[in-house]
């Protein structure tokens, strides 16, 4: 395919999005641009500066402030910078977890960063993935998919990631932190996970991340 596309990514915690996106990617020679990671990054800030996940003015001028770049993906991922510093680890944590959907849901801190999430998916070639994508960050995008599993396996799957990373969680631990996440990223006021109109739904519950990107390559086919 000559054209280079614009693709978006949305759903639920632990769907594979990211895990999707980054073969898709380096498959097709494509950016992948990480959003969770820029409310992940965001968050972090918070909490090393003491701002409450209630200071909504304080948390808006973090986002509006902070500067945050990946450097381009390879087989061994990618490195996320906030203010020049090498975050990728840190933004991953369980405080981090339990906190960014309290930072995610401040219009502010939205605003701040769709106008950077734009910026970056200016001139085609890039995957996007998040929860507004499709709805509010790129409604033009050339092909929307809206990735979906059962909470069973969006929590088998975060488990063996961070086992994989040598870290010693509970399975519960992680089903919590994904029901309450869903929950407060589908109810807040503003741009709520939600699959667009005219998103194409893939269940990945069953299928490999090979599967599904092999899907996404034959849907861009139909673009
Ligand atoms: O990787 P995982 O699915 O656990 O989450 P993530 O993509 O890193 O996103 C972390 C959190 O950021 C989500 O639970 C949302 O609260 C927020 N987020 C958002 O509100 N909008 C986006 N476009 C991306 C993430």
């Amino acid at each position: 395919m000559d054209r280079k596309l614009v693709i978006a990514i949305d759903g639920p915690a632990g769907a594979g999005k990211s895990t999707t996106a980054k073969e898709l990617a380096l498959d097709l020679n494509y950016r992948y641009i990480d959003t969770g990671a820029m409310y992940r990054a965001i968050t972090l800030l918070a909490l090393e500066n003491d701002i409450s996940m209630e200071d909504e003015d304080g948390l808006t001028r973090l986002a509006e402030e902070a500067e945050i770049s990946f450097t381009p993906l390879t087989r061994d991922g990618n490195t996320v910078y906030l203010n020049k510093r090498d975050v990728t680890d840190a933004i991953r944590t369980s405080l981090v977890n339990n906190n960014v959907s309290f930072v995610a849901k401040v219009a502010g801190v939205r605003h701040a960063l769709v106008s950077k999430q734009r910026e970056m998916a200016q001139n085609g070639g890039v995957i996007m993935d998040g929860r507004d994508i499709g709805t509010v960050v790129l409604p033009e995008a050339d092909l929307k998919i809206f990735l979906t599993a059962s909470l069973k396996t969006r929590t088998q799957r975060r488990l063996d990631e961070l086992q994989d990373k040598g870290e010693v969680v509970e399975y519960d631990t992680i089903k919590d932190n994904l029901e309450t996440r869903d929950s407060i990223d589908s109810c807040r006021d503003v741009a709520p996970l939600k699959k667009a109109n005219d998103a194409i739904g893939i269940d990945t519950t069953g299928m490999t991340i090979k599967e599904v990107v092999t899907r996404i390559i034959q849907l861009m086919q139909g673009v």
